[in-house]
Formats: structure tokens, C-alpha cells, sequence
């Protein structure tokens, strides 16, 4: 079976998934691939906060930020992680543990129930406020449209991220 070396970046945090025979790597991985970069995350780094939903690119449970760009985890495959830099949920509390504006808003306004979907919105709405600091809720609804809540929770969401986006632009709360 081919190997692939290929070397990425998850928070920071390099990582390298190689052949057995290649152990030069900080963290030494060995990956098919015909494995998804989900997968890779998940079930090699213990990076479980994205999620499998519908493993098709329609739900957005398993949003990462790659490159500064939001993309569905599930779509991507391990060979194609190579050089890339990936931001997950487990990266956006600050050093000492402070939740982001974002997660805390999440919380705060009770914006999940199950909560499977909810690290993919995370990601998704820290996207959202990077590109745009002060959206509409016309905006933040089609940008959210990507992601799907099974709960239906999605008026706390909108009212999450509209706080957040408040917070972050100095409002008080
Ligand atoms: Fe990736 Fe649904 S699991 S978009
Ligand atoms: Fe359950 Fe969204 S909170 S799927």
C-alpha cells in the first residue's frame, strides 16, 4: 500500500504522519490514505471536538479552519493535509483557559442542547466574525447556513453569535 509523509500543523502544534521506517517526526503516525482529515484528527490526535455527522460536506458538525479558511473536515483526506495549518475548537480558549468571546457566548445564551453540533458552529461563527466583525442577522444566517443543528436550536445561535460579535467589538456584557 503507498504511504504518504506529510507534515501539518493542528493549533500550533506540528505533527507529522509518516511510514514506520521515517521516525524523525515530533510525533510519529502511521495513516492510510483513505483516511479523512476528520478521521485523522479524531481518532490519531484525540482531537475529538469535531464531529462525524453526515460525512458528506452537508452539516458542518466536523467545521475546522484550515489556512484561515473554513472547510468541512470530513472532505478533506489525509494526503491533503500536508503543509496546512488547522484550527480546531480545543484551540480557541486562551493560554490560561479562558473560553473565546465566542464559546463563552455559546453559554452564556444556553445556544445547545444535545451539543453535537456545536464545536462545528464554534468554528464556523469564528470564521464568520474574522471575515466579518459586525454582520448583519441576515448575514450571520447565511453564513451559519452550512451548519445544522438536529435540535433545532438555532434562534440561541444566531443570538450567541450576535452577542459575541457585540462583546468582541467592545459592547458591554
Ligand atoms: Fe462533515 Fe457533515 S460530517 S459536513
Ligand atoms: Fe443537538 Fe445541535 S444541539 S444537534
Amino acid at each position: 500500500m503507498k504511504t504518504y509523509h506529510v507534515d501539518f500543523f493542528v493549533n500550533g502544534e506540528e505533527y507529522e504522519l509518516d511510514v514506520p521506517a521515517n521516525k524523525t517526526a515530533p510525533v510519529e503516525l502511521y495513516v492510510d490514505a483513505n483516511k479523512t482529515m476528520l478521521t485523522v484528527l479524531r481518532e490519531e490526535l484525540d482531537l475529538t471536538g469535531a464531529k462525524e455527522g453526515c460525512g458528506a460536506g452537508e452539516c458542518g458538525a466536523c467545521a475546522m479552519i484550515v489556512d484561515g479558511v473554513l472547510i468541512n473536515g470530513c472532505l478533506m483526506l489525509a494526503p491533503e493535509m500536508d503543509g496546512k495549518h488547522f484550527e480546531t475548537v480545543e484551540g480557541f480558549a486562551d493560554e490560561k483557559g479562558n473560553l473565546s468571546p465566542i464559546q463563552q457566548s455559546f453559554i452564556d445564551h444556553a445556544a445547545l442542547q444535545c451539543g453535537y453540533c456545536t464545536p462545528g458552529f464554534i468554528v464556523s461563527a469564528t470564521a464568520l466574525l474574522r471575515e466579518n466583525p459586525h454582520p448583519t442577522r441576515d448575514e450571520i444566517v447565511h453564513y451559519m447556513s452550512g451548519n445544522l443543528c438536529r435540535c433545532t436550536g438555532y434562534k440561541r445561535i444566531i443570538e450567541a453569535i450576535e452577542d459575541a460579535a457585540e462583546r468582541m467589538n467592545g459592547g458591554a456584557k
